[in-house]
């Protein structure tokens, strides 16, 4: 490896993350800033904004529609992707599905490594249904920076959660584990 590039990529590592709730108290939306104020200083984490995009139509998909030109600029300038979305009614959140089907023909997903955070041990089927999801787009799906934290019924916001041990460290080591990954795949 050029260790020149490496230590750039070392220095100016981005990541672009998405909550798949809307809610403004979201579990998932707390868990991304937590992760933002868990991140090292040579790590930038963008928290993108997936509720002011329009509902999927492919009729519309070549159009110059603000929310997507920047979620997918956002995503092309990321070395990775992080995604914390909920379960409803056993199925992947519509505002997350949403957002993925604007990616779907894009160049910015495919081989895009990709975190998953579930903020609910019990919510098995949407996680399943996203890593299916997100494979069938190409993405990179790292196992091993991909963690599970109990946030559900916790009543924990952003820093309730940085502050909260245990669940700050998985986070923390989900993240470290993410970056490793993301500098080893760079040739
Ligand atoms: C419409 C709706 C459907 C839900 N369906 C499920 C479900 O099928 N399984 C589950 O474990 N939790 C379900 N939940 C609970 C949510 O996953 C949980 O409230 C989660 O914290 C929401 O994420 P947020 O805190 O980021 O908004 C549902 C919640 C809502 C509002």
């Amino acid at each position: 490896m050029d260790s020149t590039r490496s230590h750039e990529a070392l220095l100016t590592m981005k990541l672009l993350a998405l909550s798949g709730s809307l809610r403004r108290n979201s579990y998932n939306s707390a868990a991304l800033v937590a992760l933002t104020r868990l991140a090292p200083s040579n790590l930038e984490i963008t928290i993108g904004d997936i509720g002011s995009l329009p509902l999927f139509n492919p009729d519309i998909e070549n159009n110059d529609i603000a929310a997507v030109q920047q979620l997918k600029s956002q995503l092309a300038q990321a070395s990775g992707l992080i995604i914390a979305s909920p379960e409803y009614a056993h199925g992947i959140s519509g505002p997350m599905k949403n957002a993925l089907d604007w990616l779907v023909s894009g160049v910015e997903f495919p081989y895009k490594p990709v975190m998953l955070i579930n903020t609910s041990p019990r919510a098995s089927h949407a996680l399943n249904a996203l890593i299916e999801v997100v494979t069938t787009m190409s993405g990179d799906i790292i196992d091993s920076a991909s963690v599970t934290i109990p946030l559900l019924s916790s009543e924990l916001d952003a820093d309730g959660i940085v502050e909260n041990r245990e669940i700050s460290a998985v986070l923390s080591n989900g993240l470290k584990e993410f970056c490793q990954k993301i500098e080893a795949s760079i040739p």
